[in-house]
């Protein structure tokens, strides 16, 4: 069994991020100021409860951890088992992602001149405690996949929007686009603000 999940990391991050998008509101700034809160937060492994790091057979997984009351950002999990991959997908939004335990591969994808999606560049590996961006003024589609053919990855992604009812798309190989709206995997939210175990 695994020790309890040291949760206050997450509600820092959690706290920090509010207080950053209570006062920039420029992009760059946010991805520049946001990342450097994701890799802090995703240079320790030991505060995802289990509940919000297991994995399916059959296709990854995405966890609610936070959501912003008024829906300015959302934190999710993703959990990928040995092989697993998304479709080409598109965010609509700004993006972080945040390597915590093994390593992912993320290809990008941009639309040509006649419309259609295509390759735009070679995956790049990213293994933890890496964070890349994402958003539409940088380059918007990519498809994921676990690095590892015989171990489950975990990243954990914050966007500029409650980001499983984001209207979107996936995108198939021969670059047509369908409607994709992600939800969630998980029913329940980690309990963040129990404070009582605290020693400060
Ligand atoms: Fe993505």
């Amino acid at each position: 069994m695994s020790a309890p999940a040291n949760t206050a990391r997450l509600r820092d991050f959690v706290t920090g991020f509010s207080s950053l998008l209570a006062r920039v509101t420029d992009e760059r700034l946010i991805l520049e100021e946001g990342g450097a809160l994701l890799e802090r937060l995703v240079a320790h492994d030991d505060w995802l409860p289990d509940a919000y790091a297991a994995p399916d057979p059959t296709r990854y997984r995405q966890y609610l951890l936070h959501c912003d009351s008024r829906e300015r950002f959302s934190v999710v999990s993703f959990v990928w088992g040995p092989g697993q991959a998304t479709p080409i997908h598109d965010h609509r939004v700004w993006g972080l992602v945040g390597v915590l335990r093994g390593a992912e591969t993320s290809e990008p994808f941009a639309h040509d001149a006649g419309g259609a999606v295509r390759s735009a560049g070679p995956p790049e590996l990213l293994s933890a405690g890496k964070v890349e961006a994402v958003s539409p003024s940088i380059g918007d589609i990519h498809r994921v996949a676990n690095a590892h053919a015989d171990a489950v990855s975990i990243s954990i992604h914050v966007y500029g929007a409650n980001i499983g009812a984001v209207e979107r798309a996936t995108y198939g190989v021969d670059g047509t686009a369908k409607r994709f709206v992600s939800g969630y995997a998980n029913a329940t939210l980690p309990n963040l603000w129990d404070r009582s175990g605290a020693t400060q």
